[in-house]
């Protein structure tokens, strides 16, 4: 995958070198690119000056980064006990199918990354979807199938029953 590295340098250098600005400047990069390319590991470690495997070992430590790409909507699915109890696997199940990819995947063309999570700590409004930083509750199958709709393809369906009206 080809990414625009050009903002790098400023987003790294408005941080003081040093292991202290580690987390800030990967969570940056998280957020600028949706996971931790290599080439940007390599370019924190540099002007940082950090080792490279002291920047690996933070990377993978925390579940907020990711060394894989991740879709523009993330799609995270509780299935603790509470969740699991009502229904979090057929939720899982659904979406695994709208968006034909498995949990831990991401979609071919980046729109899309499906996860299943521990306990989110809003048990009261099981079952849990969150999308990117959105939390949905009390999800069933019909509601998990339209977080999985983009603009486009809502477009494409407007036009084609437009069509079919005709
Ligand atoms: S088990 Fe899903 S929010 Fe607690």
């Amino acid at each position: 995958m080809r990414h625009d590295f050009s903002k790098l340098p400023e987003l790294i250098d408005r941080h003081p070198k040093g292991p202290e600005s580690l987390i800030m400047v990967l969570q940056e990069i998280q957020r600028e690119y949706n996971y931790l390319p290599c080439e940007a590991l390599t370019k924190t470690a540099e002007t940082l000056e950090v080792p490279l495997s002291k920047v690996f070992s933070v990377a993978t430590f925390y579940n907020a980064f990711s060394l894989n790409p991740k879709g523009k909507r993330n799609i995270r699915v509780c299935v603790g006990t509470a969740c699991h109890i009502r229904g979090a696997k057929l939720i899982q199940d659904q979406l695994e199918n709208s968006l034909k990819i498995k949990a831990g995947e991401t979609t071919k063309d980046l729109e899309f990354s499906l996860e299943v999570v521990a306990c989110v700590g809003a048990c009261a409004m099981a079952p849990v979807v969150i999308v990117n930083d959105k939390y949905h509750g009390t999800v069933n199958v019909n509601s998990a199938r339209r977080l999985t709709k983009t603009k486009a393809k809502a477009k494409a369906k407007a036009k084609v029953k437009a069509r079919t009206k005709k």
